[in-house]
């Protein structure tokens, strides 16, 4: 096992654009490795890898939000998942709110979990972060946009 496509066929996955804020800048990256993981307290885990510019912004902020996305915003998820946040601004141009933890909350998302993180694993070349949800959308919008086989569907 297993060549990256074939992995990535196995499972299809929500789509979701994970954000957080440290001191001085806000970034967010396209994800689909999340899952709720606890009722009681409400955990949920996303899954980072190591080389990514939101692994080490998410270990210095202790916090970060899970954005989930609709069918009508695969723009979203390509622009946040193809390039990082090292060398370019995603947010230029974004609008969002902000709830809890001070995560950006992008609009018309199908749902967002506001989280803080209280433990972290590493998986491989992957970091999973577990978050607490202090603040969550109780309504869901539209259609999840979901990812399998490399494509949106
Ligand atoms: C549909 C899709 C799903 C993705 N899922 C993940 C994921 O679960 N974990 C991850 O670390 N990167 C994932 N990526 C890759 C990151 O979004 C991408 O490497 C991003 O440019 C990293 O940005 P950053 O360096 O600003 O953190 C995914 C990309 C796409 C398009």
């Amino acid at each position: 096992m297993a060549e990256g496509r074939i992995f990535d066929a196995t499972i299809p996955s929500p789509v979701a654009v994970v954000t957080t804020k440290t001191k001085d800048r806000v970034n967010g990256l396209t994800v689909a490795w999340l899952s709720q993981v606890s009722y009681n307290p409400p955990l949920i885990m996303v899954s980072i890898a190591k080389k990514n510019f939101s692994y080490q912004l998410i270990n210095e902020s202790g916090i970060f939000a899970v954005n989930v996305l609709t069918k009508e915003q695969v723009g979203i998820g390509k622009h946040f998942g193809s390039s990082s946040g090292r060398n370019t601004d995603k947010f230029k141009g974004i609008f969002y709110d902000t709830k809890k933890t001070g995560s950006p909350i992008l609009k018309d998302v199908y749902s967002y979990l506001d989280c803080k993180v209280v433990s972290t694993h590493v998986a491989g070349d992957h970091v999973l972060f577990i978050g607490e949800v202090l603040d969550a959308s109780a309504a869901s919008n539209g259609i999840p946009l979901l990812f399998k086989s490399s494509d949106f569907i």
